[in-house]
């Protein structure tokens, strides 16, 4: 059994897609163990307590520096002992001791064909944003491993997403999560958790 805890910062409709997809069968052999939210106003963690999953809450801003909160975080990941760590919407930057310690245990979604519109600065409807202005006819997300850098680990699956005429980065926004980010990313942790049976 593949144990996991998701994290996130925001709405949690990735959360969401994991919690269905555990529960229906589609991602096999895995338990959320846990979710941890950087934000105490984010909806991803009613949805987690609405499904029965410990959710936690670790911001910044209760911490006098980034060094405490970076140990409080970790430490809450330990107290969990995930096999594998999900960032599904997660606006922190990752204490460079949690890829130390779970190299090629923590994945990541983002919303563009990465190498595209990625790297610093492309999060949220940035990354649309930018997709609209240079005018691709074709985007969609990726699902890869973290590593030290801003959206460069291994690539481990991706999921192309048409832009239309008329498109507002909200509406690409909305189509790229719908048709791309809440199939790719309970396929992967499927294939992550069944890689090994
Ligand atoms: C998604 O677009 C995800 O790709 C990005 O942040 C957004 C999170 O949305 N990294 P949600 O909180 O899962 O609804």
């Amino acid at each position: 059994m593949l144990n996991i805890v998701v994290c996130v910062s925001g709405g949690g409709t990735n959360l969401q897609a994991i919690i269905d997809g555990v529960k229906e069968g589609k991602i096999r052999n895995t338990k959320i163990v846990g979710v941890i939210s950087n934000n105490v106003g984010a909806y991803a963690l009613q949805r987690a307590e609405d499904a029965g999953i410990p959710a936690f809450c670790i911001s910044p801003k209760n911490f006098e520096s980034r060094e405490e909160f970076n140990e409080a975080f970790l430490k809450q990941l330990k107290e969990l002992n995930p096999g594998l760590i999900v960032l599904a919407g997660f606006l922190v930057i990752l204490p460079e001791k949690m890829i130390e310690v779970y190299r090629d245990r923590i994945i990541n979604i983002h919303p563009s064909l990465i190498p595209s519109f990625c790297g610093t600065g492309y999060y949220g409807l940035k990354v649309h944003e930018a997709a609209l202005t240079r005018g691709v006819k074709v985007t969609g997300a990726t699902v890869h491993y973290v590593d030290e850098g801003t959206d460069t680990g291994r690539i481990i699956m991706q999921k192309a997403v048409d832009v239309l005429e008329g498109d507002t980065p909200e509406v690409l926004q909305r189509r790229v999560m719908e048709q791309a980010e809440w199939i790719i990313l309970p396929k992967a942790i499927d294939k992550i958790a069944t890689a090994s049976e």
